[in-house]
């Protein structure tokens, strides 16, 4: 049987970009803090709105690691996940290096931690060799990281809080790696805490005219924080199109599967061709076929019927594609993806400026997976286009490059490694994305054969859009 899964030179190429670790800030790091009483620290740290999301964060990491066992700590040598013992220790090490190494000019808490945890320095298949802190001395380490981070939150340099913020997020978009690990290896669902049932259901079918013209792609200066891929705001045109009022369904995507489409040439473009063939690939990931003509899907360690209206997820982008030819539709551009969510005047999220709530959106793991795409009419965008935040990430037509004028983040290897090889841009967050780290103007990248992240799509009509 062939691999399903690339090969350890191409994975070199396609982790994620919350693999990567920066090295350095031109900045210049060393700065003094500013001093004040432990008792003015902690009762910073208490009040700090920044501090809870930063406990809250450790939180779900905890969650997402610490009911499993030794043996599945280290896991099986995949090119497409780390040992969690790894993983656990390099968000540790990377808040460290930012927030008070770099930051703060602090001297390392560990020894060797640059040769252990630096992701741009420890090549990934080497980390299952290493002699890495031991499982209660990795834990140790993240709680002392965090206090002491906690403990200068507020001081100065003021240029510290986007460090704390930075390393924040890192922790966020690893949390979500630790989901897609578990699902990758079969592990028992996280024992995500429930939200209320989502509002809505059922599909939605149809599309929504969205209105062309000239657009401004990207970030504003008024957002917080913002990675560097998302700089700055630029005039686009965008040409009037209809796009899907939702995600594409496994229902609709199983009629593809039995309509042959896996075993015809003519739905793939030729790269994906060649990965179908050598993947061997007859229908998505985690599908199984059952007696009577039925799917069962696998959700983590659980086999289950799958649901017809929750939106097809786990698919890559050449498969996302293949798809689209059959069905005569197309993907989206990241330009027309962000109109339709933020029309008519830049919203920050679908529905206005408010953050995202249980009412509006799948995230956060609250749902413990996709739900039905007719689900969150409240998160409605004023074009009409449901669930553009939360559940799954969304495939576009677009590769991964810089906007105009792009300067690298101190945090380098972000965003800048990325836009030399074939990345493909997702939008939008999935149902483990945290709320927090989202905005209609978030891009997220993959390679088109990365079919174990939390990815489905949209498709738009092809009568409409780039010529
Ligand atoms: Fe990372």
């Amino acid at each position: 049987m062939k691999a399903r899964w690339p090969s350890s030179r191409s994975i070199l190429r396609q982790r994620s970009a919350v693999m990567r670790l920066p090295r350095r800030d031109p900045g210049g790091a060393g700065q003094t803090s500013a001093t004040r009483t432990v008792g003015e620290s902690m009762l910073a740290a208490v009040s700090d709105p920044l501090a809870a999301e930063l406990r809250d964060a450790r939180a779900r990491t905890l969650l997402l690691v610490q009911d499993l066992d030794e043996g599945q700590w280290m896991g099986p040598r995949l090119p497409i996940v780390n040992p969690l013992l790894w993983e656990v220790g390099h968000l540790g090490w990377f808040q460290e290096f930012w927030t008070l190494r770099h930051a703060r000019g602090r001297p390392p808490l560990l020894p060797d931690g640059d040769a252990l945890y630096d992701s741009a320095k420890v090549a990934h298949d080497t980390r299952w060799d290493l002699p890495l802190l031991t499982r209660p001395a990795v834990l140790a380490y993240l709680e002392r990281v965090l206090g002491a981070a906690l403990e200068t939150l507020g001081t100065a340099p003021e240029r510290a809080a986007y460090f704390h913020r930075l390393a924040l997020f890192h922790e966020d978009m690893h949390d979500e790696a630790f989901t897609y690990t578990r699902q990758t290896l079969g592990y028992p669902a996280p024992a995500f805490p429930a939200g209320r049932p989502a509002p809505g259901g059922g599909p939605l079918p149809g599309d929504v005219e969205v209105p062309g013209g000239r657009f401004l792609l990207g970030a504003t200066h008024d957002e917080p924080f913002v990675f560097d891929n998302e700089k700055w705001a630029h005039p686009v045109e965008v040409a009037p199109f209809r796009i899907a009022r939702a995600p594409v369904t496994n229902e609709q995507f199983a009629a593809f599967v039995e309509d042959g489409g896996y075993r015809q040439e003519r739905h793939w473009s030729a790269a994906g061709w060649r990965w179908r063939a050598e993947t061997g690939a007859k229908h998505p990931a985690y599908w199984h076929p059952a007696a009577g003509g039925r799917w069962l899907v696998r959700h983590f360690a659980e086999l289950s019927p799958l649901g017809a209206h929750q939106p097809v997820i786990h698919v890559c982008w050449f498969e996302a594609d293949a798809y689209c030819r059959w069905a005569e539709r197309r993907l989206p551009t990241e330009a027309e993806w962000e109109l339709a969510a933020a029309t008519p005047h830049k919203r920050r999220f679908p529905w206005g400026d408010d953050p995202p709530d249980e009412e509006r959106a799948n995230l956060d793991g609250r749902a413990g997976g996709p739900v039905e795409v007719g689900c969150h009419p409240a998160g409605d965008s004023a074009a009409g286009c449901r669930q553009m935040l939360g559940n799954v990430w969304e495939w576009t037509a677009s590769d991964f490059q810089p906007y105009p004028g792009f300067v690298a983040d101190p945090y380098k290897e972000y965003s800048l490694p990325w836009f030399a090889t074939l990345h493909k841009v997702l939008r939008g967050g999935c149902w483990a994305t945290r709320g927090r780290l989202l905005r209609n103007t978030w891009r997220n990248f993959y390679p088109p054969d990365r079919r174990d992240v939390l990815a489905g799509f949209r498709t738009c009509s092809p009568d409409t859009g780039p010529a």
